[in-house]
């Protein structure tokens, strides 16, 4: 029994901790989420970045160092090249940014010969648009650091992104693979908690995604009657 109380306590104390991503490239939101205090990281794409009106590579680059200034963990920027060459020429320049950079590549054929090419040289990528169990295996086969299945795109078309997660959970532990899951396309806070139960290690989602995590009716109802309580004994 004491035994067993012993070894659960340790596997407690050595649980991983579920990250917790934004994915926008809106400096201000990043902060907020900074503030709480729960944030690890950025992820970002073309469309976020377009969205912020940040266009010219010298902007995006600039920006991405701005981000990496507002936030303490990965910041994930994705190349737009879609040649090996290419992105090997681009995911080094992000590199070479600032060290909390985590290169963005798409799952092409040229992209998974680039995680292997940057896995080698330590360079920590995160393998995007993935939508098939399939393509997680082959990202991790291929040394990436995260593999982004996109849940929210999937539930779109109405195929379940849920299902995907365990899918790769249940792959990832049968061969102990590294590469940590990244749940994206996260549309709102029970995405959030679903993936939590999955065991996702990382999930990434807009402000309001995370700020829902807080909310509660019977939360502001209890407040509500404790200050009353206070104030009828204090007045
Ligand atoms: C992930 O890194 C992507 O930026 C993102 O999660 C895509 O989400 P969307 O489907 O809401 O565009």
């Amino acid at each position: 029994m004491e035994a067993g109380r012993a070894s659960r306590t340790s596997l407690i104390q050595n649980l991983p901790n579920m990250k917790f991503f934004i994915d926008t490239a809106n400096l201000d939101q990043i902060r907020e989420a900074a503030e709480l205090g729960v944030l690890d990281g950025v992820t970002t794409n073309p469309s976020l970045m377009a969205k912020e009106g940040i266009t010219g590579k010298n902007n995006i680059l600039k920006h991405y160092v701005d981000i990496c200034e507002a936030v303490d963990g990965d910041v994930s920027a994705e190349v737009i090249a879609t040649t090996f060459d290419e992105i090997i020429r681009e995911g080094e320049q992000l590199a070479d940014l600032h060290d909390q950079i985590v290169v963005k590549v798409p799952m092409i054929r040229d992209g998974v010969k680039a995680l292997r090419y940057f896995s080698e040289k330590g360079i920590r990528t995160n393998c995007t648009l993935v939508f098939s169990s399939g393509q997680a295996l082959l990202a991790a086969k291929a040394g990436a650091s995260y593999v982004s299945p996109f849940i929210g795109r999937l539930d779109d078309i109405s195929s379940d992104g849920l299902d995907l997660i365990a899918e790769i959970r249940e792959i990832y532990d049968n061969y102990e693979f590294e590469t940590e899951i990244l749940a994206a396309s996260i549309r709102h806070t029970m995405h959030i908690v679903e993936c939590a139960k999955l065991g996702a290690d990382v999930m990434t989602g807009p402000l309001s995604s995370i700020e829902g995590l807080l909310k509660h009716p019977l939360t502001d109802i209890g407040l509500e009657k404790f200050l009353a309580d206070y104030r009828k004994g204090n007045s």
